[in-house]
């Protein structure tokens, strides 16, 4: 299922949260690639100026030499650092930094002058969405790359910790002008239960079922009134994602496709495209199949 249409621009979203840990790579992969599958071109860019990651979970670290602080510095121009994904043409990623290279307070400035330049393309090379990765704690780093976005995607987990990072995330990133925001919760425990189909229970686990969806969406609600965002989505959490993450996979291969971690980011990128899904639908025809 493609949607077969440009985006009328390109949207610039950044993935964020000051907590460390959350989820924003995950999300930042997999939501780029959920939006690659419907027919998007999709570009990455990892501004982790700590810990460069989305190279792995993309399962393309052997190919990306150079990154966002080559083409900063001028040492890459940006065509040649942007790559593709090796299973999905419509995903790109302009890598982080590399290990032995250190940024610096400068180069950043000039990534809001970057993103600017994607969004004027008028190419038939433009990107439709531009999802920009953010490191977690620095609040400095988050500041600089705030001012490139027109959305931010807030990532938390429903530990008491993580909502309240995404509070404090929210508060500055109204300082900084960016009004729209949508929340993500990632690693929700019961996820799984909740986008399982009730039908294909048992009348016993059928109930048990019902008794456990009331609560855990009793604590959806609490993460969502705390930090008071409109929903995009929530992502289950899901012990195979190690794993997978480890191999570079996201949620177009097979072993994942039809997981309820994967129709999350099917359902969350059909949001972003202004269709009116249900939170939890889980449906096989959903899937895109592009
Ligand atoms: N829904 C999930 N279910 C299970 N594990 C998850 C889920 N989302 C993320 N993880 C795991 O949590 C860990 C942290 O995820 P990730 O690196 O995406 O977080 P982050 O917010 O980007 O971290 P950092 O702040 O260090 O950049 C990873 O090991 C990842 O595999
Ligand atoms: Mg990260």
């Amino acid at each position: 299922m493609s949607d077969m249409i440009q985006a009328s621009h390109t949207e610039i979203k950044i993935i964020t949260s000051a907590k460390g840990g959350v989820g924003k790579s995950t999300v930042c992969a997999n939501l780029g690639m959920a939006l690659a599958l419907r027919g998007f071109r999709v570009l990455l860019i990892d501004c982790d100026t700590a810990n460069r990651c989305l190279d792995l979970m993309l399962g393309m670290e052997d190919c990306a030499i150079y990154g966002i602080r080559d083409v900063l510095a001028d040492v890459c121009p940006i065509e040649k650092a942007i790559l593709s994904h090796p299973q999905q043409s419509n995903l790109h990623l302009l890598a982080g930094c590399s290990a032995d290279a250190a940024w610096n307070a400068d180069l950043l400035h000039a990534l809001p002058s970057l993103v600017k330049s994607l969004s004027e393309d008028t190419s038939d090379q433009r990107f439709d969405y531009v999802l920009i990765d953010t490191p977690g704690g620095m609040l400095d780093v988050l500041s600089t790359v705030a001012s490139c976005a027109d959305e931010a995607l807030i990532v938390s987990s429903p530990q008491a910790t993580a909502i309240r990072s995404a509070e404090k995330t929210a508060t500055l990133l109204v300082q900084q002008h960016i009004e729209k925001q949508r929340l993500i919760v990632n690693s929700f425990p019961a996820g799984n239960a909740l986008f399982k189909n009730p039908k294909t229970a048992s009348s016993i686990g059928r109930k048990l079922h019902n008794k456990q969806k009331k609560a855990a969406i009793d604590s959806l609600f609490h993460v969502i009134d705390t930090i008071s965002l409109t929903l995009l989505g929530v992502v289950p959490f899901d012990e195979t994602i190690w794993d997978k993450q480890n191999s570079g996979i996201l949620i177009n291969d097979p072993a994942c496709s039809s997981q309820p971690f994967s129709h999350a980011f099917y359902n969350m990128a059909a949001r972003l495209c202004h269709k009116n899904v249900p939170l939890f639908t889980y449906d096989k025809s959903d899937r895109p199949q592009k």
